[in-house]
């Protein structure tokens, strides 16, 4: 496959002089592609001043989550046309700190995954076990259920990238081996091709936790790897940079 992705997540990281910076420095640093993708997901605060910096360029907007109404009473949230609005082409949904920390579930993540997909906005679904459900060996049983949840009523998969995330490797400097990715990469595009059927083949899956320009060449000579949702190593326009040389020179 030759669309890959590696896309930065800020998370709550980076005020407006720091994300200017950082997104100036990513834009001036990284070439036009002809094949894969990159995509900056800043905070909400700055993602219309890093879109100002990002538009008409090689790289694609990303928010960090969604609601699942169009508007009204709902004090904090962030609709899909407001996302739109300051440049999102993509939104990332689902990821473990927001089913951690903000108790969304496989339901909830599904009706964003609808909403986002319904009003024109690629989604990053994300996905992963966490420590003791892969030491009890059921990590394929609960990702197995992510998906098929978070694609619950979903025709196609043209404007869906899955991530897998195995929470226990997102920020502590343990990734998961490239054959552990692999092989839960190959799982993810097995159960999606129950649904979808061969299509499956051309749906990016990233890989995501603890990701460096060290590692990430190993885990992308996989096959079933396409990319990968970086946190940490995206903060610095070093290390963000190096990841997406290292993708350019492998593919
Ligand atoms: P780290 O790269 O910091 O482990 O974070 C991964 C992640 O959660 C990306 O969404």
């Amino acid at each position: 496959m030759t669309n890959w992705m590696v896309a930065g997540n800020w998370k709550m990281n980076t005020t407006s002089s720091e994300a200017i910076a950082l997104a100036q420095s990513v834009r001036d640093a990284t070439p036009r592609l002809s094949e894969g993708e990159i995509v900056l997901a800043p905070p909400f605060t700055v993602l219309s001043s890093v879109n100002e910096i990002v538009k008409g360029s090689h790289i694609k907007l990303a928010a960090q989550n969604i609601f699942y109404e169009d508007k009204g009473a709902y004090t904090g949230e962030i609709s899909p046309a407001m996302l739109k609005d300051v440049g999102c082409t993509y939104v990332i949904i689902g990821h473990s700190e927001r089913r951690k920390y903000f108790h969304e579930t496989d339901e909830t993540v599904n009706l964003k995954v609808k909403k986002g997909l319904g009003s024109g906005l690629k989604c990053i679904i994300c996905v992963g076990e966490t420590e003791e459900e892969r030491e009890k060996g059921v990590m394929e049983f609960v990702v197995g259920i992510q998906i098929k949840k978070a694609m619950s009523g979903i025709e196609a998969l043209d404007n869906v990238v899955i991530a897998y995330e195995p929470v226990w490797a997102i920020g502590t400097g343990k990734n998961a081996t490239s054959a552990e990715a692999e092989e839960m990469h190959h799982f993810i595009r097995n159960v999606l091709g129950e649904t979808y059927g061969d299509v499956v083949n051309k749906v990016r899956i990233l890989y995501g936790g603890s990701v460096t320009p060290e590692n990430i060449g190993e885990l992308i000579g996989m096959k079933n790897i396409n990319g990968a949702l970086v946190g940490g190593a995206s903060l610095k326009s070093e290390t963000f940079i190096g990841i997406i040389k290292r993708m350019t020179e492998k593919r």
